[in-house]
Formats: C-alpha cells, structure tokens, sequence
C-alpha cells in the first residue's frame, strides 16, 4: 500500500482524526481552516443519510469483496499437548464502500473510529476464547471510498496436533459467522498470508504453507449457504532448542517459587543455629 508511505498531516477533530496527503499542494503550512473546513465538509456529506447496518453492495447482486491480509507477527507458544498455537496477529482488511467517496482537494482520507461504518463481522474462527486485542481497531476511508481496516490482537487457536510428532500444519482462520457468500466474499487475488519467521521465538520454526478460502456451513441460520472462510496455514515446528525443557510462564513461575522455599528453609536454619548458640551461651 503506496498510500501509507505518502506523509500525511494529521489533524484532531473532536472524535475525528482527519489526514491528508498534502499531494499536489507543495506548501501545506498555509492554511489550517481550510483544510479543516473540507474534511468536516466531508463527512458532514458522507455521512448524510449513511447507514452503517446496511452492506455496501453497490453492484447488487455481488457481495462485497473483501481483502484479507493475516500477518503472523509472532508466535509464542506452540503446545502440541493442548494442541493450541499462540500468535500475535495483524488482520488487515479491505472493502470498497462508495457512498464513502468524494472529490478530493487537500482531503485524500480520513481515519474514523469503529461503529462509524459497516463493516464485515469477521470472527477468528479457530481461536479459543476471545482473542485479546493489542491495538483498538481502526479504520480509514480514502477518498475513493476504500476502506481500510487494521487490527493487532494476540490469540490461541486450536491446532490438530500429533504428541508424538514435533511439528504440525497449524491454520488461523479468519470467517464470516452471520452473513453467507452472496452478501460478503474474499477476493482471492487481495488477500494473503504473510509469516515473519525471523522474528518467531528461537524454540519454534514457522513457515508459510499456504492459504486456502472454502465454505463453511451454518445449517440452523441458513440451509443451503454457505459463509466464507480464510485459512492462513503455516508449519510449525518445535525445534528442540536452547534447552530440552521448555521453560514456560508456568514453569518459570514454580522454577522461582522452588528457589525462594529454598532460600526461605535456609534462612530459617540458620536462624535456628544462631537461636541455639544464643540459648547455649546463656546458659
Ligand atoms: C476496490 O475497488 C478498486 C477500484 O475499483 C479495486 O481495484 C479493488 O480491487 C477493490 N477492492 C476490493 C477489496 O475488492
Ligand atoms: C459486529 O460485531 C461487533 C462487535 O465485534 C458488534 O458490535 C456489531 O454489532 C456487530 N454487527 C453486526 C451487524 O452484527
Ligand atoms: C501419530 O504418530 C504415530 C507415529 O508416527 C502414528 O502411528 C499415528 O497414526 C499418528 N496419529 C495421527 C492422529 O496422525
Ligand atoms: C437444501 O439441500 C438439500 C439437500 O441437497 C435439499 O434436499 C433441500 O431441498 C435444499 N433446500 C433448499 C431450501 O433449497
């Protein structure tokens, strides 16, 4: 995405956060109001009549294509016993919404918080308990009316795993639970999976596999729909390194707990020894 490299000025509008591209406009010093005047212009006129419940399916009967892009910052644990793998993630998703376009003069986009627009309600499909979020959500419109969404969160998805067996193809799926393929899809050709294996914990080796998008069913909601999914599949392998035992927080924590009832029997001998010496000199 150029556009992130372009510098961009940004401007606080009470709950608004408003940027511009500044293209085009070689001297952006000059004037303030008026770039604040066009960007409330803006979504004073987007957000005319706007509706964020409804989908923008402005090329009825196609859904909405969305492109998904998982990027696998970091995975931390890898526990083929509880067969779960935990990673820290960066979902990034986007859609074209075009009652949110306009004619662009220093306004290129605008960043906006959530509940402001429709958009997909996307489920981790395979994490096991709520995925913790380490960004809030975000949002930007540009002014074609793409939207752009981002989300850094840390989750433990299930992984089928052999105990006996040190590696495994562990997938993180990112679907759609309430609305089918005719309303959203994933357009295959903008979306992919990316695995910063450098950046992985020494004890575990990740590498991409693939990806895959595929139907999933929902027969209590709608029989005969299916409800798009997209699997970011990658090998992981426990590498065996730095340690035949895996010191986890667990572990670490009794580690530390045995080395202070140690410390704590000592000094409560010594403490007795002293206490004894006292009593024998006294008498
Ligand atoms: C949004 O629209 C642009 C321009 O028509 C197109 O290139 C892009 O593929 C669309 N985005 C998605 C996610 O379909
Ligand atoms: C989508 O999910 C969010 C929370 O993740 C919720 O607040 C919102 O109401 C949901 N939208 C729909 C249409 O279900
Ligand atoms: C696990 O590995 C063992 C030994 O390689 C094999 O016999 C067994 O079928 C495997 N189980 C599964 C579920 O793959
Ligand atoms: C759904 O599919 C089943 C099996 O293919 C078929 O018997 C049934 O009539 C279908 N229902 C609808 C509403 O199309």
């Amino acid at each position: 995405m150029d556009c992130r490299k372009v510098p961009f000025i940004i401007v606080t509008l009470f709950y608004l956060f408003i940027s511009s591209s500044g293209e085009g406009r070689g001297d952006v010093s000059g004037s303030d109001i008026k770039y604040i005047d066009e960007a409330v212009q803006i979504v004073n006129t987007i957000f005319h009549n706007y509706k964020e419940i409804v989908p923008p399916r402005g090329f009825y009967p196609d859904p909405v294509y969305l492109g998904i892009h998982l990027n696998v910052l970091y995975v931390s644990d890898f526990d083929q016993v509880a067969q779960t793998l935990t990673s820290t993630v960066e979902l990034e998703v986007t859609w074209n919404d075009t009652r949110l376009s306009w004619y662009p003069v220093g306004v290129y986009e605008i960043t906006i918080p959530q509940d402001k627009v429709w958009s997909p309600n996307l489920s981790m499909n395979n994490a096991i308990g709520a995925p913790s979020l380490i960004d809030d959500q975000k949002y930007v419109i540009k002014h074609t009316g793409l939207l752009y969404m981002h989300k850094r969160m840390q989750l433990t998805t299930t992984c089928a795993t052999n105990h006996t067996d040190d590696s495994a193809i562990c997938e993180i799926t990112v679907g759609s639970n309430l609305v089918n393929h005719e309303i959203i899809d994933f357009n295959e050709e903008q979306s992919s999976c990316d695995v910063s294996s450098n950046d992985v914990d020494h004890r575990i080796e990740v590498s991409l596999e693939g990806v895959e998008k595929r139907p999933t069913e929902r027969p209590l909601l709608k029989a005969n729909e299916t409800y798009p999914e997209f699997a970011c599949r990658m090998k992981v392998r426990l590498t065996g390194c730095c340690g035949s035992m895996k010191s986890s927080p667990a572990n670490r924590k009794q580690e530390n707990g045995a080395v202070v009832s140690q410390f704590y029997m000592f000094t409560l001998l010594v403490a007795f020894i002293i206490s004894m010496l006292v009593i024998d000199s006294r008498i």
